[in-house]
């Protein structure tokens, strides 16, 4: 089986998640594409939901396929969000925005009730941080929030290359909300927590792809079966299914 084949396991185990009825949030990268295009299927056939994307692709994806959608101002409370990740620790946090969606991303999964992680097997981790930091900040003063991001992390332990982001043309990349990205290339994050915290403090950060308690379950499949992450239940830590 290869890796599209677990992303679309994992989707689809999402999947069995939806009710009819329900507001969903629709995430964005590889993963989340695949659970939009079922979801596409679903809606065909008669299924009644009222989806908010987290990027102008996910929301292009989601308007071919005939998906009855929204925005959060028009939505502002969503029932459950299906969303992808780059990286997935054994705590349910993740690393997000390798897509350059974090900020949508975030305030999308932040506005739902549940939120479903859905990935392969490639995407657990012991500790965050092989998979570079992705973090939006506003293209004024980038060099002294670039410098700031650098000694601040370097405070929490995190130490690495931290580079602009580069779209199409040799342009930096743009995210849909006009902003820039810096990806942190820590390689291991001791304390993400800290680091959250101390990304936060830094005026030219918009947002950064560290999701902390913000993931209710992740669904990730690989060679092994399906591997269940669920913060929701505090018997239940990890479980091996089929
Ligand atoms: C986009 C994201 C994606 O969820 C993340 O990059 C995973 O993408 P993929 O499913 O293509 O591996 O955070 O901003």
């Amino acid at each position: 089986m290869s890796a599209d084949d677990w992303k679309r396991q994992a989707a689809e185990a999402a999947m069995q998640h939806v009710e009819p009825g329900m507001k969903l949030g629709l995430g964005t990268g590889s993963t989340a594409a695949k659970f939009v295009e079922m979801l596409g299927t679903k809606v065909k056939e008669g299924l009644d939901v009222v989806c908010v994307p987290t990027s102008e692709a996910t929301r292009a994806q989601a308007a071919a396929l005939g998906i009855p959608l929204s925005t959060l101002d028009e939505t502002p409370f969503l029932d459950l969000t299906v969303d992808g990740a780059d990286e997935i620790d054994a705590e349910l946090r993740l690393i997000k925005g390798g897509g350059g969606a974090l900020l949508r991303e975030k305030i999308v999964a932040v506005a739902s009730q549940r939120v479903i992680i859905i990935a392969d097997h490639t995407k657990r981790v012991e500790t965050l941080g092989k998979f570079p930091l992705p973090v939006e900040v506003v293209p004024f003063g980038l060099n002294a929030t670039k410098d700031m991001i650098e000694s601040l992390s370097a405070d929490c332990g995190s130490e690495g290359p931290i580079t602009l982001r580069q779209g199409a043309g040799g342009k930096p990349f743009v995210t849909d909300n006009g902003n820039y990205i810096v990806d942190c290339a820590f390689e291991s994050i001791e304390d993400a927590d800290a680091l959250e915290d101390a990304l936060r403090l830094i005026p030219g950060v918009v947002e950064n792809g560290l999701f902390i308690g913000i993931a209710d379950l992740a669904i990730i499949a690989g060679p092994m079966g399906i591997e269940v992450l669920s913060n929701e239940d505090p018997d239940f830590n990890v479980e091996t299914l089929v």
